[in-house]
């Protein structure tokens, strides 16, 4: 009696330490940033690349250093720029700007 205790015990303990309580993530549900497109969605803005310099300089060089635009080329920047957007917040009218500041001055 006493000896098939000890054997469901250990059985018990064993298939414990078998299951992990650790949540597995097998996919990501809520991206913390929405990419956005660079594509302009309205043509009502009309693109103003002084506009677009002055919203770079205030706004790209806040996480981390000033990029120059001519660090990557056109097409580069419309993959970083997807995310960059939405992390420096800009709206509508200051993404049609920046896009063509950047755009403008990218890596030919
Ligand atoms: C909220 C902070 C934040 C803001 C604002 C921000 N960035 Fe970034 N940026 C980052 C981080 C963090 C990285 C490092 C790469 C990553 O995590 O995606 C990065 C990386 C980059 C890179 C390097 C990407 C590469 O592939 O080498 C470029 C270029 C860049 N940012 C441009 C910009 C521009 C342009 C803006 C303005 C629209 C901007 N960033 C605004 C946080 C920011």
């Amino acid at each position: 009696m006493k000896k098939i205790t000890i054997v469901i015990l250990l059985l018990l303990i064993v298939m414990a330490c078998q299951k992990k309580a650790v949540p597995v993530i097998t996919e990501r549900k809520n991206e913390p940033f929405k990419s956005v497109t660079t594509a302009p969605t309205t043509t009502a803005i009309k693109p103003d690349t002084a506009i677009g310099k002055t919203v770079f300089i205030n706004r790209c060089g806040k996480c981390h250093g000033l990029p120059e635009p001519i660090q990557f080329t056109a097409e580069r920047w419309d993959g970083i720029l997807s995310y960059m957007i939405p992390r420096a917040r800009l709206d509508e009218v200051q993404r049609v700007h920046l896009t063509a500041y950047v755009k403008v001055n990218a890596a030919k």
